[in-house]
């Protein structure tokens, strides 16, 4: 159907209300971010319940929650990873820690779940308890009880989580193991079309056990099937929660990595893709660069080697605020560009810097310049409420959080009790405390420099604990959803399509957040 507009006539709301092209456009050399601009609502016959929030971050990278854990110390590590892997989003490791210990993160957010684990983890006849206790330490597995196989494959037993204790640190897996006979297997001929149906029906008819063992004709093991995994995969399914996963079966996760420097300040080439190949290795499926400024020589010959050397996995960088910032990244190979300097609830980059762009106008820019080369964008920094991410997803592909998730359980960091309430540290990545364990890079400063001379970018403080990431991510996709639903938009390219924006003044912004009462219990 033809608009008024294109027969000449312009209707009230299309002169008030503007699109994406009409008003950012209008409102140029001004910075506009969440609090200033408000969305018009649309005719709707959409509930947010039937709205869905897919997104991706590549061709190769889907998520069906468009949230992103941020790369920061207090708040992705593999448990916050696992935790957006299982809701749909994803998180990214961050790297202030050993190289090996990043590979070791990975491997425990790869290792999480599985539908049949192709690999598993097995132990030989000849171990002592005590070995297997010490792998199960070194390599941060969350199980006890494996399968235990000659040196070719064969299947020799099953060795039970029960016995693997300090106290029979001395006996041999043999001496405890279950023999052979006596093992719950599946040959692999009889897992037909849908192997997970199969490992439910055979776990429902054998009550007490919880791992099947598969093998070949040969009595070589091919694989296992834990009870849980089946019990979780079925709850999924039924829940409509699809997590983020690889083709085989395993949560997905991003990994920031930093650039290391020889010592005549080139890029170290050499450690760099040594330690991305690790990474990839151990199943990584994306690449974070991450800096406080991604429009530079050195982020853009780091992305062009990691581009070079691997071709298909996905490359996130940034940051930047500006369209040339996004067409030298996307040039450069990047996949997606981070969009956001100073917006962050920890970041102080405008103030000591004075740079940055407030994040509304600045996703505008990369998202046209985005959409010029090709690639996706994250608006990284400055959420924190729903109707934040309603008003980024209207430009971005997905949004970083930091501070909205700094509070969960799964965040990194011990809980502190302050006048009866819990807390836990969040901090910038540019704040001493942070660079000094290993982000000074990230801000462009020497990891071995004075930090007392250094101006920090970010402060240290505390959120006041919030519950599971589950709650969290519960909460704010349904919040999401809403917006969606307002706009009678189905899904995100709706969304987008859909938007119509307003700047608020003041009292527009006081009049949205709950006034002249008493508040008694405060909206999530
Ligand atoms: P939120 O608002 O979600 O922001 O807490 C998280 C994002 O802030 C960025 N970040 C920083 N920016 N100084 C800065 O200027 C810092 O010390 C700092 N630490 C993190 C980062 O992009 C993160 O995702």
């Amino acid at each position: 159907m033809a608009s008024s507009k294109s027969k000449g006539r312009v209707s009230l709301d299309e002169r008030f209300y503007l699109s994406a092209d009409e008003f950012f456009p209008a409102n140029a050399g001004l910075g506009l971010t969440y609090d200033d601009v408000s969305l018009a609502t649309r005719y709707s016959e959409v509930l947010p319940r039937m709205t869905r929030l897919d997104s991706s971050l590549s061709d190769a990278l889907a998520l069906s929650l468009p949230i992103v854990s941020s790369d920061m110390d207090t708040v992705t590590e593999h448990r916050m990873a696992i935790a957006m892997a299982l809701n749909g989003g994803l998180g990214l490791l961050h790297y202030n820690m050993s190289e090996a210990d990043q590979v070791s993160e990975v491997r425990r957010v790869k290792n999480h779940i599985h539908g049949m684990i192709g690999d598993p983890a097995v132990v030989s006849a000849d171990d002592t308890i005590a070995q297997v206790l010490a792998r199960i330490e070194r390599d941060g597995l969350a199980f006890s009880t494996f399968p235990v196989t000659s040196s070719d494959g064969t299947l020799l037993g099953l060795l039970p989580g029960s016995t693997v204790k300090e106290r029979h640190g001395q006996r041999k897996v043999v001496a405890v193991m279950i023999p052979r006979d006596k093992v719950f297997t599946v040959a692999e001929k009889d897992l037909g079309k849908d192997p997970i149906a199969t490992a439910d029906r055979k776990f429902s008819e054998h009550v007490g056990q919880n791992k099947l063992l598969v093998v070949d004709a040969k009595n070589k093991l091919r694989g296992l099937f834990t009870l849980s995994d089946i019990e979780r995969i079925s709850e999924e399914s039924r829940a409509h929660v699809r997590p983020t996963r690889d083709a085989d079966f395993r949560l997905r996760v991003g990994v920031a990595i930093s650039v290391p420097r020889t010592a005549d300040g080139e890029i170290d080439r050499t450690r760099l893709l040594a330690h991305v190949s690790a990474l990839i290795d151990e199943g990584a499926d994306a690449l974070a660069i991450s800096t406080a400024h991604g429009h530079t020589k050195g982020v853009g010959d780091a992305l062009r080697m990691l581009r070079k050397a691997h071709k298909g996995i996905t490359l996130i960088a940034g940051n930047v605020t500006s369209g040339e910032g996004v067409e030298f990244l996307a040039a450069a190979g990047a996949d997606t560009v981070k969009i956001g300097q100073g917006p962050g609830s920890i970041c102080t980059t405008r103030i000591v810097a004075g740079v940055g762009i407030p994040q509304l106008t600045a996703l505008y820019v990369a998202s046209r310049a985005a959409a010029k080369k090709g690639v996706r964008i994250l608006a990284d920094g400055g959420i924190t409420k729903s109707g934040d991410i309603v008003k980024a997803l209207t430009l971005a592909d997905a949004v970083i959080l930091g501070g909205l998730l700094a509070g969960s359980r799964e965040a990194p960091g011990k809980l502190m009790e302050i006048n009866g309430k819990t807390y836990k540290e969040y901090r910038g990545m540019g704040s001493h405390e942070a660079m000094r364990k290993g982000s000074a890079a990230r801000y462009g400063h020497s990891a071995s420099g004075k930090f007392s001379k250094v101006a920090a970018e970010g402060i240290e403080a505390l959120k006041e604990v919030s519950g599971t990431v589950d709650q969290v991510l519960g909460t704010l996709a349904g919040g999401v959803q809403s917006g969606l639903g307002y706009l009678g938009a189905a899904n995100l390219a709706e969304h987008r399509k859909r938007a119509r924006y307003i700047r608020v003044t003041p009292a527009g912004q006081r009049e949205a957040a709950p006034h002249d009462v008493i508040e008694i219990k405060a909206g999530s």
